[in-house]
């Protein structure tokens, strides 16, 4: 459970020549608002189920971006999960992102940049060693961010998408696992 003080300490604003946004921990109630982002600008849709186990289990890197009039234009989610170490038996920590968009009109202000570091921060907590991602081959933008970032191309996973279209597996390591 958060309290309203814990959010409060998770809203940081930005502001540069021609935007100004905030980023805040989602809420349940800003659900609906992430479902409208995600429908018009991604072909993958989830049911609202889906974003609320999200944020039931991962609430920390589960982050919304709002302009100045409180509209929910961005949004970022991940999730914790355990794979194998390389070099032992034990199992790691690995923050795979789930989902991220950014309405067009607010698209290359900086928005998923801020979104990213801060939800890669805040499961860091989780002791990742390591981010991963899937995205479509096709995707030229999203790819070019996530390599602003350091994370490189795995390889490749054959007609991962239901339209049958390849994905590139993206890794970032972070630890020595
Ligand atoms: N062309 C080339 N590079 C681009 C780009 C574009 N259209 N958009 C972003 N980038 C790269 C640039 O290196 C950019 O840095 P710069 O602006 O200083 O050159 C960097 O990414 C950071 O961009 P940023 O402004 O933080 O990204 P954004 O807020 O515009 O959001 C997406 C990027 C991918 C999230 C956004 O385009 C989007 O919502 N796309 C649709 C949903 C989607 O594809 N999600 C990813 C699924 S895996």
């Amino acid at each position: 459970m958060t309290t309203n003080k814990e959010r409060e300490i998770n809203l940081f604003k930005y502001k540069n020549n021609d935007s100004d946004f905030f980023i805040k921990r989602c809420s349940l109630k800003d659900i609906n608002a992430v479902i409208e982002v995600n429908e018009r600008e991604l072909p993958e849709d989830y049911p609202f189920f889906f974003y609320k186990s999200i944020l039931d289990n991962f609430p920390e890197s589960f982050l919304v971006a709002q302009n100045k009039n409180g509209k929910i234009i961005a949004y970022i989610m991940w999730r914790v999960e355990k794979a194998p170490s390389i070099d032992s038996l034990r199992y790691v920590n690995k923050g795979h992102l789930v989902s991220i968009a950014v309405f067009k009109k607010y698209r290359r202000k900086g928005i998923a940049t801020t979104l990213l570091n801060n939800s890669m921060s805040a499961i860091k907590k989780s002791e990742i060693l390591k981010y991963v991602l899937e995205v479509r081959v096709s995707n030229y933008t999203a790819i070019k961010l996530y390599e602003t970032l350091n994370f490189k191309i795995e390889c490749i996973k054959k007609k991962y998408y239901r339209d049958g279209e390849n994905a590139y597996f993206m890794i970032l390591n972070v630890g020595n696992s």
